[in-house]
Parts: C-alpha cells; structure tokens; sequence
C-alpha cells in the first residue's frame, strides 16, 4: 500500500500577520466553480469582466488591466523583465526588503541598477527622489508602495508626476496596498503596476492583478516577438531585443488577454475566478469605505497597542494603514511570543526581516480579517502571551482604548 498520508485538515488560524490573511468564504467559493478551457467563450468573457473590475480597482482607464498567473512577485518580474532592456538605467528607492527585491529583479533584467536609500521606517521626500531622477536619468522608477517589511507606505501623489517630467516611467509594486490604501493609478501618473491577491483584496495568493498605460505599451512595442507555430500571418517580426522570459512576456500576455487570444500559457482558471470574486467584493463594498475601514481598524490596533505600553515602529504618519509594527520590548522573546500565540490561540502574526529582523513584530488587519473581532481578539491574546513572555501590560487597556476607536462618532 503506497504512503498517502491523511486528509488535509489544516488548524483554523486566525491570519494577522502582513499577508496572507484568511481568504473570505465568497472567494473559496467562487474558486470551486466548474473548470472551463482556457479559449471557453464564457472563459474569455470572464476574463473580460475581469478586466473591467481590476481597471476600477486600480481607478484607471488603462485597457492593459489583467493577472498574471503567480503571486505578485510574478507580476513584478513581468513588468520589469518586459520593460528593461540589458543596459537600462533603473532608479529604485530602497526604504526595505520589498524595495530590494525590484533591485534584485531589475539586476537580473540586465539593468543598469542605481539605489537610493532611506532608513527602515522612513520613506522619501520628492526632492530626494528628483535629485536622483536629476542625476541617474532613469528610464524606469520603480518603486514600493507599501513595504511590509518596513510597515512604511510611500506618498506617490508627487512622484508620478516628476518622473514624467524627467522622461522616466514609473513602476509601483502595490502588492500590500491595492484594495486597501488610495492608489488612483492614473490620478497619480503611475505606468505600470503590480499586486497579489492576499493581502487586502481577500484572497489567496497565486493570481497577480497588473495595469499598465499606453506609455508602457510603447516601450513594450518594439519587444513584441511572438513565439513561433502562434504568430498570426502578415504580423511582421519585431526589431526590438527579445524579453528574456517566455512566461513572463508582456506582450504575448497581451496577445492571449486580446481578442485574438493567442494561445500562451493555460490560464489558471480557478484563480480566476477568485480574483474576480475579490475585484466584485472590493466594488460592492465600495473603494472609499473600503479604505475608510482598513484606516479606522488600524487605528483601533495602534491605540490598543500603546495603550499597552508599547512602541510603534517607524514614521507614524506615513504607516501603512494595513500592517502595523511593534518594537519588541527588552528582554522580551520575540519569537518565543510569536510562537505562543500561534500554539495557545492559532493566531499568526510576524516579525521582519535584515535590520528589523527579531527587533518588531508586524500585525496586518486586511481584508476579510479588517474586523472590529478579529483585533479585539488580537489584542486580548497578545496581551495574555505578553504576559507569559515577561511583559505585563496594564489588564484589559490595549482592548478599552481600541474600543473607544470603534465608538468614536466618525467610526462608521
Ligand atoms: C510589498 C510586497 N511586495 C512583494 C511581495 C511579494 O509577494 P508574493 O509573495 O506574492 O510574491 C510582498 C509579499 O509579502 C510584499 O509585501
């Protein structure tokens, strides 16, 4: 008898980490629908109405609004892969872990890669950004919204707007944000753009929502090869240098989302219909309230936190709304607390990494779990655990603060 081990029966954890976060029972469902071929004219009509959704999602007008099959790291890698020719001039302000990863990404394109670097928990000004734009001359910006690991989201509103003044085009990678922060995509004069699913749009990861312009479409176009045994008669052969990746090639990802559906790869039908069901959720609820929730449940978890005696990380008004750090106190374990709230109350949550590694824990309130119940539940446990780890709290003050937040006249 071969080894197959048992049913999976996975512990009901409470998911309050910085990603992922319990998907919402809407999207499991939506994912369990019949499988359909991915050229399926009710397929391709999905793959339409998710284009129309993501475009109000992102707020923007850009025909170019699709998934990427993979987590967001995948739809990064397809934009930057796309966009970079080897040699490229790439500016990339670093303030944290996700800000390397472009580096990183972009080195691997053959970019020419230069850094501009803040403290963990800061983030820049627009004159640092224009001076660097200034001097580098970029032909690409690409940038981080919300660094989870820093906890830290980046004003954009300003920085759109220069890199068109100095001809560069601007890539955010918005994989913590979308859904759950204001990122008004042609508002702000972003190019290119890329999420996940699991963070504040309620779903699971491994579906990657992108937008991207016409002035991305541009810089696209002299790359557009498209493979051989596919490439319709009379299309000639583009000139530009070949993009280093079949999967993640934009231009054939265009070819297979337009109406002349070109085959590429075998659209990961069930992920679709889940970012789907997460796009319709996110417009039921509507984008502002949306918000609106995520930054009142945010401030409710800061006022419990501090209310226990503890210190939040980082540049206070520029935290992300969605992910909070809290500096580790001394003496404290951090990882032995970590630990224990998992086993004692199935809730996750996280520290971070290099510098901030073992120094914060994060605690995300996203999504599906963005609820008034679920950082009440938080808290109490945290305090509990605090107070096996050696860190005494004054009892029952991080839950009374965070419920005055959600009595306060404009909670909603
Ligand atoms: C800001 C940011 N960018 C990129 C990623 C990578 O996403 P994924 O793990 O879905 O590839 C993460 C994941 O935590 C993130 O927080």
């Amino acid at each position: 008898m071969p080894e197959v081990f048992g049913d999976l029966n996975p512990p009901p954890r409470l998911l309050m980490g910085p990603g992922p976060i319990n998907v919402d029972p809407r999207v499991l469902r939506a994912m369990s629908m019949p499988m359909l071929g991915q050229f399926d004219p009710v397929f391709t009509g999905y793959m339409n109405e998710v284009m129309a959704l993501s475009r109000q999602v992102w707020r923007t007008e850009n025909h170019w609004s699709l998934l990427v099959d993979g987590t967001a790291r995948a739809a990064i890698e397809a934009i930057l892969v796309s966009l970079i020719e080897p040699g490229d001039r790439v500016l990339v302000p670093v303030s944290g872990r996700f800000g390397q990863l472009l580096c990183e990404i972009a080195e691997r394109a053959g970019g020419d890669v230069r850094v501009i670097e803040t403290e963990w928990g800061t983030v820049f000004s627009p004159d640092r950004v224009e001076e660097a734009l200034r001097r580098d001359r970029p032909k690409l910006v690409a940038a981080v919204h919300g660094d989870t690991s820093s906890t830290m989201a980046q004003p954009l509103d300003e920085i759109g707007p220069l890199c068109r003044r100095y001809g560069a085009l601007l890539f955010v990678d918005a994989t913590a944000t979308l859904g759950g922060m204001a990122l008004p995509v042609d508002e702000w004069q972003i190019d290119a753009a890329a999420s996940g699913l699991q963070k504040c749009l309620s779903g699971p990861s491994g579906s990657a929502p992108i937008t991207f312009n016409e002035r991305a479409v541009e810089a696209l176009r002299p790359r557009h090869h498209i493979e051989r045994g596919i490439r319709p008669e009379g299309m000639a052969e583009a000139e530009g240098a070949q993009i280093r990746s079949n999967y993640f090639d934009l231009p054939m990802l265009m070819g297979y989302w337009s109406e002349m559906r070109l085959n590429h790869h075998t659209e990961a039908t069930t992920m679709l219909y889940g970012a789907r069901e997460c796009f319709r959720i996110a417009l039921q609820e509507g984008l502002d309230a949306r918000f609106a929730r995520h930054a009142l449940v945010g401030r409710a978890l800061v006022a419990g936190l501090r209310a226990m005696g503890l210190e939040i990380f980082g540049d206070i008004d520029n935290k992300m709304v969605n992910v909070t750090g809290i500096v580790i106190p001394d003496g404290v374990d951090g990882d032995r607390v970590i630990r224990a709230m998992l086993d004692d109350f199935s809730i996750e949550i996280g520290t971070s990494f290099g510098p901030l590694r073992g120094r914060i824990w994060r605690i995300g309130t996203m999504a599906y779990n963005c609820r008034k119940d679920a950082v009440l539940t938080t808290l109490a446990a945290f305090e509990a655990t605090l107070r096996q780890c050696g860190y005494c709290a004054p009892p029952g003050a991080g839950i009374d603060a965070a419920l005055a937040v959600f009595r306060e006249p404009d909670a909603g």
